[in-house]
């Protein structure tokens, strides 16, 4: 019998934010193609002009009921539902408050009508800085969201941005999660025609990696030591190069960051999802992390199999199936603590019919 599972990684466009989409004429945007709707989102996919631009995009991404099919497929018992990238970032500062606030009270309504399946993770208006403390506020009340999700980028000048002080410090009073995910990608200029493969391979990776460093720099955990980071994507590469950070850090002679503790102490009070593929990755994680922090997901509905439509619900995925075959030399206890039991004491979350 397999282990139940908790995806704590795992993505909806909700039908408000695609509906915003296909009216857009640029990126992001969605596109209705005469094989199927096309997602371009990801910097410099508009360029191409060709059918194959972007990728395709069905109702996997927007309807609750297939993200359950797939939960269904996977025995992924709850998931903990985000907004994918770029999520509002896009928008205009003086519509962003609202457009953030309509969208947690979608992905509450759509949480609290699936039977204890569904949690989520809001978005924030991070064009408006000073609104975000109070939205985070009002998302404490929702009751079935567990924090909010924020890129990488934040709105365009990094996470350490000086305006979003009173967002880690608002999070880490109400006890809510921050999951860091990347969207740009960092680095184009040095992979060339290599599809989106070095973009999410690479890019995505080191965006993340460089994110978190800056605010783990800048003193943001020092400050706030309640804060609840979940990194995506098995924090990138951070476990791999936290002492490499700790080194250059305590050895640079050009700056005092002043920072009480070195880098890696701030990294191991993180969360981190499980999407590292293979087993060394995963034993880096292990390795690294607080074994009570790291979480199982699938970053569903991306990189889905090559079949046709009528029959994708039915199908295996690849990115559950080799995250959970990465798990299986380690002993039952840390199995279960990745793939369930981590998530239900971080998210204060029962298994449904438990
Ligand atoms: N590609 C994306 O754009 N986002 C993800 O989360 C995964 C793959
Ligand atoms: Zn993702």
């Amino acid at each position: 019998m397999s282990l139940p599972l908790i995806d704590v990684h795992t993505h909806m466009y909700l039908p408000r934010y695609v509906a915003l989409l296909r009216e857009r004429k640029q990126i992001p945007r969605i596109v209705s193609r005469e094989k199927g709707d096309r997602l371009i989102i990801l910097p410099d996919e508009d360029a191409d002009t060709s059918t194959s631009a972007g990728r395709p995009i069905g109702s996997e991404f927007y309807e609750v009921k297939r993200k359950l099919a797939f939960m269904d497929q996977h025995n992924i018992a709850v998931s903990v539902v985000s907004s994918a990238n770029p999520w509002i970032d896009f928008v205009e500062p003086d519509a962003a408050p609202k457009l953030a606030a309509d969208l947690n009270d979608d992905l509450e309504a759509m949480c609290a009508s699936s039977n204890g399946r569904l949690y989520g993770f809001g978005v924030l208006p991070l064009q408006r800085p000073e609104t975000c403390a109070a939205e985070l506020k009002r998302i404490a009340g929702l009751p079935h969201m567990r924090g909010v999700i924020i890129g990488s980028a934040g709105r365009g000048q990094g996470l350490d941005d000086p305006e979003f002080e009173p967002i880690w410090k608002a999070a880490a009073d109400l006890g809510l999660f921050i999951f860091i995910h990347p969207h740009y990608g960092i680095g184009h200029e040095l992979f060339p025609d290599t599809g989106h493969a070095m973009l999410l391979a690479m890019g995505f990776t080191f965006e993340t990696s460089i994110a978190v460093a800056r605010l783990i720099l800048r003193g943001a955990m020092a400050r706030n030591p309640g804060l609840k980071l979940l990194i995506a994507h098995g924090g990138g590469t951070l476990p791999y190069l936290a002492g490499r950070l700790d080194s250059c850090v305590k050895n640079d002679i050009s700056k005092d960051f002043g920072l009480p503790k070195p880098p890696s102490h701030y990294l191991q009070q993180c969360w981190y999802d499980s999407i590292v593929y293979h087993p060394p990755a995963v034993a880096a994680l292990t390795a690294f992390a607080d074994p009570a922090k790291i979480m199982f997901g699938t970053d569903h509905p991306f990189f889905r199999p090559h079949v046709p439509e009528d029959v994708l619900d039915t199908t295996t995925w690849a990115v559950p199936e080799e995250n959970v075959a990465a798990l299986s030399g380690f002993d039952e206890t840390t199995k279960k603590a990745i793939s369930y039991e981590n998530g239900l004491k971080a998210f204060g979350i029962k298994l449904p019919g438990a």
